[in-house]
């Protein structure tokens, strides 16, 4: 079976810092695991941030005409999505956030449900794990099965045998999600989480259904009202 990964990178010092070095070694291990990766660097493009004008839930497009409408092309085609931040005052990047905020369609349609996906960030002083919960709980929300995280700390990376530790670590997670994705594995402990998401969704879309016509009949025309 072909794997399609979409790897997105939101630090500003793109493959150079220290979240594409845990980032490159991951999807290093997935490419040699047989899968088709695609990394999209946010400092080499231009994703601005969402302006709330609901174009995307009213029809189906973004108003704002950037390189968005290609990245949300290709995550709606990957298997797997792994997601890479340096911790920003213990959130994702400003460039990170505005990929997310951009999914807001895709959440509300849950058209990225089924796919898999990972976390990897790096920081500081510390505080990682904070942000790898925060990207997962986006990958739940769009419905993704979530495999694992990685994350490492400037102490790790600045210590040779410790840096090594936390790039194999990295490379683990990307033959995981290969191997992850091939079985089609489902993790029976996020059903709860995806089921109340959904059901969410569903609720808010009905009750929209006058201003949010795109969503409404996405909802509709795959039965799920
Ligand atoms: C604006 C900004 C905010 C940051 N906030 C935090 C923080 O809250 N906690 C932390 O541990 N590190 C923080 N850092 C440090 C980065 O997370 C850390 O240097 C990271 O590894 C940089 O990754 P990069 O080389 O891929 O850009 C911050 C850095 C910047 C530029």
């Amino acid at each position: 079976m072909d794997v399609k990964i979409v790897a997105v990178l939101g630090s500003p010092h793109g493959m150079k810092g220290a979240t594409g070095a845990l980032l490159n070694r991951l999807t290093q291990s997935a490419v040699a695991a047989g899968a088709d990766v695609k990394t999209f660097n946010l400092a080499e493009m231009t994703v601005k941030p969402c302006h709330a004008c609901d174009a995307c839930h009213r029809t189906g497009q973004c108003s704002i005409t950037d390189d968005f409408a290609t990245l949300k092309s290709a995550l709606l085609a990957a298997d797997g999505i792994v997601l890479a931040s340096p911790n920003y005052i213990s959130s994702v990047s400003a460039q990170m956030k505005a990929v997310l905020d951009r999914c807001c369609g895709p959440l509300h349609c849950q058209s990225m449900a089924g796919k898999y996906g990972v976390a990897v960030v790096t920081s500081g002083g510390g505080e990682s794990e904070e942000v790898e919960r925060y990207i997962l709980r986006f990958l739940q929300n769009m419905g993704c099965w979530t495999v694992g995280s990685v994350g490492a700390e400037a102490r790790h990376l600045a210590d040779a045998g410790a840096r090594a530790e936390r790039l194999n670590a990295a490379a683990s997670l990307g033959a995981q999600l290969v191997a992850t994705i091939r079985a089609r594995k489902t993790f029976p402990e996020q059903e709860n989480m995806h089921r109340a998401f959904y059901d969410r969704m569903k609720m808010l879309v009905t009750l929209r259904k006058k201003e949010w016509t795109y969503e409404h009949e996405y909802w509709k025309s795959l039965g799920r009202l």
